[in-house]
C-alpha cells in the first residue's frame, strides 16, 4: 500500500521531467484552454438573461433588442468554434511531436545501454516497454490537454459563477464535487494491485511471443504447438480473469456514485424554485445554474475516466520512464583519447564476474602488436568472454586493459576504438539487409557502388564472394531476418568479409569457422596471412580446431577463467599439459 502511493507521488513529476522539452507547448495550451472554457460559458449566461428579459417583457422584444441578443450569442458561438478549432490544432501538433521525439529517444536509449541490460532483459519486453510506453504516455498527454485540464478550468469558474448568482446553489454545487472524486479516487486505489498484476501478465505475453516465435524451428522441431498454445492460453485466461473482476468493481461503486450525484442535483433543482418563491432569484439564472450544474456533472464524470486512463497508463509509463534513468555501464571517458594504435594488447590481473560468478580469475597475458595469437580451452572456460571485454562490452571488475603499453581501454574513445577494431562472435548475428550492406556495415550509410570495390575484396578474402554471386540476386540480395535464408557456413563468412572490410588494427574473431568445412578454412586462413603482411594487424582466434591453432604465434589456453598454460603448438605440446591433453582427446579437431 505505502509503495503503491510512493509511485503514484513520484509519477507526475516523473512524466514532467520526461515531458521537459514540451514545458512551453503545454503553457501555451493551458493559457488557450482557460480562454476558451471562459468564453464558452459566456452562451448559457447570455441565455439565462434573454430569459429573464423575455419574462419582463411578457415575451415582447423591440427589434434593436433581439438583435443584440441574436448577435452577443452568435458572436460567443462563432469566438468559441475559432478558439476550438487552434485548441485542436495546437494540441495536435503537440501529441505528434511527442510521438516522435519519444520513439526516437527511447531507441537511441536502447542503443546506448551496454550489453549487461540486453543479455538481462528479453527482445519482446523492450519492444513491448518502448511501444506502449509511447502509446500510453501520448494517450496520457491527450488526455491531459484534451480533458482534465478543460474540466478542471471549466469546474473552476463554474463554482465561481454559480457561488456569485446563488451562495447557497453554489456551495451545494461546490462540495458536490469532492465525493465523487474521493470514490472515484479510491476505486481506483482498490484495484491498483489487479491492474499491476494484468500488466505484468501482459509482458508475460510479450514475452511468449517473442520467445516462442524467436525459436519457431525448436518449437516445430519438437511438435511442442499444443504446449505453447496452452501455456500462452493461461497467461490470457489470467488476464481475462483479472479484467473481469476490475470491472465488477467498478461498475458497482461507478452504480452508487451517479446515484449520490442525481440526489446532489434533484437537491439544488428543489432550492432553486424555493429561492425564485422567496424572490431571490430569477428564472433565468435558475436556468442558468441548472445549465450550468449539468455540463459539469457531465464533465466530473470524464474526470473519473481521466483518472482512469491514468492509472492504466500509469505501469506501462513508469516501465518507460525507468528505462530513461537507467545508464549504460559503460561509461564514456571524461577526456576520451582519440588515438590510432598500434595494436598491442595487455591483460594485467584482470578478473570479471557478469554478476557475481568470477569468471575469469586473474588474467595477466600480452599480444605484441601484429601477432596472431589463439584462445583455448574447453566450453565455458572464458574464452568468449575475453572477446567481449576486448570489444568493451564489459569493463573488468577488477584489473585493466591496456593498449600499446600505455592507455587503459577505458580511458580511449569508444568509437574511435571500436572502429580500429573488428570482431567475429560465436553466433555471427547478420542483421536484414541486403549482403553488401552487411558486409560494409561499418561503414555507416553508403551507395553500393562507392564501396563495391572495397565489399569485393572482402568477400574475396572471407571465401565468400563464390556463394554469393550463386544467390538470386548477389550482392542485392536480401538475407532475411538474423541471416536465417542462409548456411551457417555462409553466414560466418558473411561476419568475417564484414570484419575485414573494416581493416582493423585488432581482429578479434570467436570460433568464425567452425561452420566451414576444412578446405575452406584453410583458404581463410590463408587470405588472413595476406592481410597481415598488407598492414600489420593483431589477430587474436579462439578454436577449436588443430589447424587454426598450430600456427599462432602464441597460445593461451584456458581453464575455469585462469589461463592455465602460454606458448607455442610445439611447447605446449613438449609440455604435456593441459594442451596436450585437449589435442589428444581430440578436442581440438585436426
Ligand atoms: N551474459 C552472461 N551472463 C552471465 N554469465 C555468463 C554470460 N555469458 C557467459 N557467462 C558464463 O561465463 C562463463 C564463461 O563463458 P564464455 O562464453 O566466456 O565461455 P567460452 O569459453 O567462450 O565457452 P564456449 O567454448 O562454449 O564458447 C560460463 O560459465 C558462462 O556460463
Ligand atoms: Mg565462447
Amino acid at each position: 500500500m505505502s509503495k503503491s502511493k510512493k509511485v503514484s507521488t513520484n509519477f507526475i513529476p516523473k512524466v514532467w521531467r520526461l515531458l521537459a522539452p514540451f514545458k512551453k507547448d503545454f503553457y501555451r495550451i493551458l493559457a488557450i484552454t482557460a480562454l476558451f472554457e471562459t468564453i464558452r460559458l459566456g452562451g448559457p449566461y447570455l441565455f439565462g438573461k434573454i430569459l429573464d428579459l423575455l419574462v419582463r417583457t411578457k415575451g415582447i422584444l423591440s427589434l434593436e433588442t433581439a438583435l443584440w441578443v441574436v448577435g452577443g450569442l452568435a458572436g460567443v458561438r462563432f469566438l468559441s468554434i475559432l478558439i476550438d478549432y487552434i485548441t485542436d490544432y495546437v494540441i495536435i501538433k503537440l501529441l505528434i511531436n511527442i510521438e516522435t521525439h519519444m520513439s526516437t529517444r527511447a531507441f537511441a536509449k536502447l542503443l546506448e545501454l551496454s550489453l549487461d541490460y540486453h543479455e538481462k532483459v528479453h527482445t519482446g519486453t523492450k519492444i513491448n516497454i518502448v511501444n506502449r510506453g509511447v502509446d500510453k504516455l501520448s494517450q496520457l498527454v491527450e488526455s491531459y490537454v484534451f480533458e482534465f485540464q478543460p474540466v478542471v478550468i471549466q469546474l473552476t469558474v463554474t463554482s465561481i459563477l454559480m457561488i456569485l448568482t446563488s451562495w447557497t446553489i453554489g456551495i451545494i454545487f461546490t462540495f458536490s464535487i469532492f465525493p465523487f472524486i474521493f470514490i472515484t479516487f479510491k476505486i481506483y486505489q482498490s484495484t491498483s494491485l489487479l491492474r499491476k498484476r494484468r500488466h505484468d501478465a501482459y509482458e508475460d505475453s510479450s514475452d511468449e511471443i517473442g520467445d516462442a516465435i524467436t525459436n519457431i524451428t525448436v518449437v516445430k522441431a519438437f511438435a511442442q504447438e499444443t504446449r505453447e498454445n496452452r501455456s500462452f492460453g493461461s497467461i490470457w485466461g489470467l488476464i481475462e480473469s483479472i479484467s473481469f473482476t476490475e470491472v465488477r468493481r467498478h461498475l458497482f461503486t461507478g452504480f452508487g456514485r451517479s446515484i449520490l450525484m442525481e440526489g446532489f442535483y434533484a437537491g439544488m433543482l428543489v432550492l432553486g424554485l424555493f429561492e425564485i418563491k422567496a424572490g431571490r432569484l430569477t428564472v433565468g439564472s435558475l436556468v442558468f445554474l441548472i445549465t450550468l450544474t449539468e455540463r459539469a456533472y457531465s464533465h466530473i464524470y470524464r474526470l473519473g475516466r481521466i483518472y482512469e486512463r491514468v492509472m492504466d497508463a500509469k505501469e506501462p509509463v513508469d516501465r518507460f520512464t525507468s528505462l530513461f534513468s537507467k545508464s549504460s555501464s559503460i561509461k564514456q571517458a571524461e577526456n576520451p583519447i582519440k588515438v590510432e594504435i598500434e595494436g598491442q594488447i595487455a591483460f594485467r590481473h584482470v578478473t570479471f564476474a557478469y554478476s557475481k560468478r568470477r569468471v575469469l580469475r586473474n588474467v595477466t597475458l600480452t599480444i605484441p602488436a601484429g601477432s596472431f595469437v589463439a584462445l583455448v580451452g574447453r566450453s565455458g572456460s572464458g574464452k568468449s568472454t575475453i572477446a567481449k571485454l576486448l570489444s568493451r562490452y564489459y569493463d573488468p571488475t577488477l584489473g585493466q586493459i591496456v593498449l600499446d603499453g600505455k592507455y587503459d581501454l577505458r580511458n580511449l574513445d569508444l568509437d574511435t576504438y571500436r572502429a580500429q577494431t573488428s570482431v567475429v562472435f560465436q553466433d555471427s548475428p547478420v542483421p536484414n539487409r541486403r549482403i553488401w550492406e552487411v558486409i560494409s556495415y561499418s561503414a555507416g550509410k553508403k551507395t553500393f557502388a562507392s564501396v563495391e570495390k572495397r565489399v569485393l575484396h572482402a568477400a574475396a578474402l572471407a571465401h565468400a564472394h563464390e556463394f554469393i554471386l550463386e544467390l538470386d540476386r548477389g550482392y542485392q540480395t536480401l538475407i532475411g531476418e538474423r541471416g536465417v535464408k542462409l548456411s551457417g557456413g555462409q553466414r560466418q563468412r558473411l561476419a568475417i568479409a564484414r570484419a575485414l572490410f573494416a581493416e582493423p588494427k585488432v581482429l578479434i574473431m570467436d570460433e568464425p569457422t567452425s561452420h566451414l568445412d576444412t578446405m575452406s578454412e584453410a583458404l581463410i586462413q590463408k587470405a588472413l596471412e595476406e592481410m597481415s603482411r598488407e598492414h600489420s594487424m593483431t589477430k587474436i582466434i579462439i578454436a577449436h580446431r588443430l589447424s587454426t591453432v598450430q600456427h599462432a604465434d602464441q597460445i593461451f589456453v584456458m581453464e575455469r577463467g585462469r589461463v592455465v598454460e602460454r606458448g607455442t603448438h610445439k611447447k605446449l605440446l613438449e609440455n604435456g599439459g593441459v594442451y596436450a591433453d585437449i589435442v589428444h582427446q581430440s578436442e581440438l579437431k585436426p
